[in-house]
């Protein structure tokens, strides 16, 4: 039978890993070539190193290049981390953070060509063609998920229902009524529509859906068959960061459903130990960093992600993978010396069917010691010893398998905030 996937693949895609290899430090010079000459952040930080552009003779020799952290982008608030003219500069997008001013980043016209070309690629990769009816619901605005995933289905020639993030009654009138194929929406997000969809009386799974390309946000592979069965749907997974371009950094490709493919023609990624910066072979568990190989505006050169993977040999592309992010460092809870992160308690949550996927993760500090406690919704109809039984079970799935002792408050249907984008699975009760 012939390949379904194959004809569709653009050039970069195709290309054999020793092409890729060559394309690959072509651009990384003149990426590095191109931030040396024309940004003060980094003509400052590789003097400061002793680093220069010419030292770049294999891709290799990139670890000898300085770290760009999400700090340098502040320092240089707002567009002091530009390459190019300002007015060349056709669109900014920003994001929040928690803590001080947010991070700006900025596009020259290639690059939103560059971009779209990407998420295009990846909506393919998707399952997605021509033609099909993409329904947004990623926040539009200075966040990248809306007008990174719109351009990108323009892009591929699809339909797009721009309907951004929130009203979710409409959300799911709109897919009622407009029947979109495609989905991209965060996971969290999902659920709250895919809680309308039955508070509608509505079967989600005879909905007009086929493909949800999720992410913003970190999932697990519990949450992928709870959504997927829910719906009857195909879900995959996007990756991206604002830093680095926004969505369609990387993307999972249906067929394989095994991990991300790096769009490595564009992104160059390393994993590096988080304390100490050092790189770390493929396979090794560690920070993701990305060099930009492409971009114009703002390169980018070894933006420590913060996110935390391992790197993967190609299965469905040449390309190397990355494995669905575990968690990022931020989001590290240290609960009596055992590292945690909420995609663990997540696989554990998920395997209770009394169990909803709600959930939040309570700290706090009662005496010398942090305490965690999860606070998770039961299902719909489930009884009170079911209730009992999964709250016990889960206690135990945490002790065994992640190696700590939590409480677990199992609360009533709908009492956990919905999120309209990115959850915020942690609630840090602790003073100070
Ligand atoms: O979240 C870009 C995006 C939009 C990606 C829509 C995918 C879909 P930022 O707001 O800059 O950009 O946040 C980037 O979000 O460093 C990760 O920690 C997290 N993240 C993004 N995608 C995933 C994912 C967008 N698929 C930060 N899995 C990143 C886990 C993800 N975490």
């Amino acid at each position: 039978m012939a390949d379904q996937y194959a004809p569709s693949l653009d050039a970069g895609e195709t290309l054999s890993r020793q092409d890729l290899s060559a394309l690959q430090l072509e651009r990384l010079r003149s990426s590095i070539a191109h931030a040396y000459a024309n940004s003060k952040h980094y003509r400052e930080a590789f003097d400061a190193t002793g680093v220069k552009p010419e030292d770049l003779s294999s891709l290799r020799d990139l670890a000898k290049f300085p770290f760009t952290t999400k700090q340098d982008l502040r320092d240089n608030y707002p567009f002091g981390f530009f390459a190019v003219p300002r007015e060349k500069v056709v669109r900014v997008h920003a994001s929040s953070g928690t803590t001080g001013k947010p991070t700006v980043v900025g596009y020259t016209k290639k690059d939103i060509e560059t971009w779209s070309s990407v998420v295009a690629r990846s909506i393919r990769a998707a399952g997605g063609r021509p033609g099909m009816k993409v329904h947004v619901a990623y926040g539009y605005g200075l966040f990248t998920g809306g007008l990174g995933a719109h351009y990108g289905a323009e892009a591929l020639g699809c339909t797009v229902i721009p309907m951004s993030g929130g009203q979710t009654e409409k959300q799911v009138q709109l897919i009622q009524d407009f029947e979109p194929e495609i989905i991209m929406v965060t996971p969290s997000y999902m659920l709250a529509i895919l809680d309308e969809f039955r508070r509608q009386g509505l079967d989600p799974r005879r909905s007009s859906l086929k493909i949800g390309i999720f992410g913003a946000e970190p999932w697990t592979e519990p949450m992928r068959r709870e959504i997927e069965e829910a719906f009857a749907i195909d879900a995959v997974d996007i990756y991206g960061l604002s830093e680095v371009m926004g969505p369609g950094v990387a993307n999972e490709c249906v067929e394989t459903k095994d991990g991300l493919t790096i769009w490595e023609d564009h992104f160059y990624p390393e994993i590096v130990n988080p304390e100490t910066g050092e790189p770390l072979p493929d396979g090794e568990l560690g920070e993701l960093v990305f060099t930009s190989l492409t971009k114009e505006a703002m390169p980018i050169i070894r933006y420590r992600t913060r996110d935390l993977t391992r790197l993967l040999p190609g299965t469905a592309r040449t390309m190397r993978r990355m494995e669905r992010i575990s968690g990022r460092t931020d989001d590290m809870m240290i609960i009596r010396g055992v590292n945690v992160f909420p995609t663990q308690i997540e696989e554990q949550i998920l395997k209770e069917s009394a169990l909803s996927p709600h959930y939040i993760l309570e700290i706090t500090r009662p005496g010398r010691m942090d305490d965690l406690k999860v606070i998770v919704e039961q299902r719909d109809g489930a009884s009170a010893e079911e209730i009992a039984a999964a709250s016990k079970g889960l206690k135990h799935h945490i002790k065994t398998m992640i190696g700590i002792s939590t409480a677990i408050d199992v609360v009533p249907p709908n009492s956990v905030e919905r999120s309209l984008g990115k959850a915020k699975r942690i609630r840090d009760l602790r003073k100070g």
